[in-house]
This record gives structure tokens, sequence and C-alpha cells, in this order.
């Protein structure tokens, strides 16, 4: 994974956003009834927003209109809708950070469907449509940390994950889950590239308890709109404690397994890059360290540098999953 020091292409803080509107709404709501609710339970239904979600189908519209906000992010300043789909990790598209907004754009993610097999009783494949028939969809907004260094607040729209796994019927042999992203060299210019070191498609995976863990969803909008290509459109593996690797973009294939699978980062660099890739202030990458961070977007005067929490500040909902467990060895 590359680190590169600021570039002209890191956004800055006085970008002008298209979200204000989004944001005024957010903060009626927070003076309103939302501030009564506890993070794990969804609030009330969002107002109709002031822009239809245009790019997305028709039948994904509805829910996205009608998703309920949650506590999660209060008190939290999400990044610009610009820096959050302009500055990306999505190899499949190329390695620079401007690279999936360019390059992106003419993805094929309507019709999608997911496959899911392995350790479960009842393996099968499922349309985006039915994945999201009668699943109510929460906005949810978590700070994600890249193992590069940055970090940004980000609006997700998304649901649960354990809500789709669970209608699988996972066998208790079921110890892991795996995780594909769509492999189709024709679109993806940077799976066609004689330079990439992935072994495509690029795949990840979760211990079963992460997988399920409540905080754990899958995203298909940003900002109350549908997710754009380069952010992982039209699914996308969302593990808000873990460095931003683990969650894996434009997700087809989901492999309930009993051993831990191969990961694309650790395959590549297993010193580097590990299996749990919790994000730790007190594990350092060999080649950097993860005591601070940059959180984008940049201030006018400087880098933005905070310091990076254990498990990206979410040690209270997910500590207890690796207790007993050396976090130096299992990184
Ligand atoms: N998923 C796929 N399929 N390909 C990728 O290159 N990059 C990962 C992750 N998911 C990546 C991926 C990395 S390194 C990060 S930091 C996040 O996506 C970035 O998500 P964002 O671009 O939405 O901020």
């Amino acid at each position: 994974m590359l680190i590169r020091s600021r570039r002209s292409s890191d956004p800055l803080s006085s970008e002008i956003t298209p979200q204000s509107v989004y944001l005024r709404r957010r903060q009626f709501m927070a003076g309103g009834a939302a501030l009564a609710l506890s993070a794990a339970m969804p609030a009330v239904a969002l107002q109709t927003r002031d822009n239809p979600q245009s790019g997305a189908p028709e039948w994904l519209q509805k829910p996205l209109r009608e998703a309920v906000t949650t506590a999660f992010g209060d008190g939290e300043k999400p990044a610009p809708y610009s820096t959050i789909t302009q500055y990306n990790n999505f190899y499949e598209f190329g390695y620079g950070k401007d690279d999936p907004y360019r390059y992106s754009g003419s993805m094929q993610t309507d019709p999608w469907s997911v496959t899911v097999e392995g350790e479960c009783e009842k393996p099968g494949t499922l349309t985006l449509e039915d994945i999201l028939r009668g699943q109510t969809l929460e906005e949810r907004i978590y700070r994600l940390r890249c193992v590069e260094a940055w970090s940004m607040v980000i609006p997700w729209i998304g649901f649960p994950l354990a809500d789709l796994l669970k209608r699988f019927r996972p066998l208790s042999s079921a110890k892991f889950v795996e995780f594909i992203t769509l492999h189709d060299p024709e679109q993806m210019r940077g799976q066609r590239s004689a330079f990439s070191t992935i072994d495509w498609p690029y795949h990840e995976g979760l211990r079963m308890d992460e997988a399920m863990h409540p905080l754990t969803i899958l995203a298909v909008g940003l900002y109350g709109e549908v997710l754009p290509n380069q952010n992982g459109a039209p699914l996308r593996l969302v593990v808000p404690w873990k460095y931003g690797f683990k969650s894996i973009k434009s997700v087809v294939g989901i492999r309930f397994r009993d051993s831990m699978p191969a990961t694309s980062w650790n395959d590549i660099a297993p010193h580097e890059y590990g299996f749990y890739a919790n994000v730790n202030p007190d594990v350092d990458h060999p080649r950097w360290s993860q005591a601070t961070e940059r959180r984008l977007p940049a201030g006018l005067f400087g880098s933005n540098r905070i310091d990076t929490q254990l498990f990206n500040g979410y040690a209270a909902e997910v500590a207890s999953l690796y207790r007993g467990m050396d976090l130096r060895k299992h990184y």
C-alpha cells in the first residue's frame, strides 16, 4: 500500500460542498428528537430529501429516502462529499487517489447480485433488490481510518451485515466469512494493468463474531444518496474499528468458511498487513508510525493531525472480541 505526503489532490477544508443542505438537515434533527436516542436504536425517519437519488435505480430510491437516522457519529463532522468521493483507494481503477473518481464512473452496478456459499444451510444468489427488500436502511456516521495514516468521517447508509448473513443460516462450522469483489478487467482498468501486485479479485475476511457484530454494516448509500462507484457501489463492507483495507468494495461473493481465508494485502505483504488489522496506535506499521493520523480534509494551514485511537475509538463496543489476544501478534 502506498503512502504519500500531502499532494495537490488532497482536499482542503475550504472546499465548497454540495452537502451543506444535508448538514443543515442533520443539525436540525440533532436539535430535536434524535438527541434522545441511544446509539443502538434507529431513530425517526429522515425527512424527504431535497434532491431525489437521481443516480439510483428506481427501486433503490424509496429505501434510501426512508433510511432512518441513528445516534452513531453524533457530534462528528462528516468530511465534505467531494473529499469522500475524490480521495479514494480502489485499486481496481488505479493507484492514484483520484483514479477511482476519474475511471469508475461507467462501471455497471444494476442489476447486481451476490452469491453466498460455504458453511451454511441455504447457499444461494440474491440480487441487490432481493437483499434490500424489507430491509430497513440506517444512516451510520463512522470514522474511517486507513492504514496509510489518513482518516475521514463518512455518513454511510446501510444495514447490519448480520441481517444478511442470518438469511443463509450459517452452520456452527462457519468460523470465518470471506468477501470477494467483482472481477471484471473490461470495466476495471486496474485489473488489466501489468503493474498490479494484487491477485484479483480483491478478497477480504472477518472472523464470524466480527462479521456478526452490530457495528459491521454493508453500505449502499452515502450522504443520503446512492453509493458512488468510487466508494464501492453498489454494496460495500464497512468495519469501522479496522483499517480501511478490510472494508471491501463492490462485493459479489460471500463464503462462510471453517478456516481463516487469505486476504489481499496479507497475501502481498504478510509482515505489514495482518488478518485482523484492528486500528491500534501502539502497533506501528513496519515503515511508519500508527500513533497519529491526518484527518481529512486538511486544514488551510496544516495537515490536521490527530491522535489515533485504539480500535478507531470503538473500543467500548469491540474490545471484548479480542480479550486475551496479543494484539501485537495478531495485528
Ligand atoms: N476494496 C476493493 N475492492 N479494492 C480496494 O482497492 N481499498 C481499501 C478499501 N476497500 C479497496 C477496497 C482501502 S485500502 C481503503 S482505505 C478503503 O477501501 C477506502 O474506502 P474509500 O475509498 O471509500 O474511502
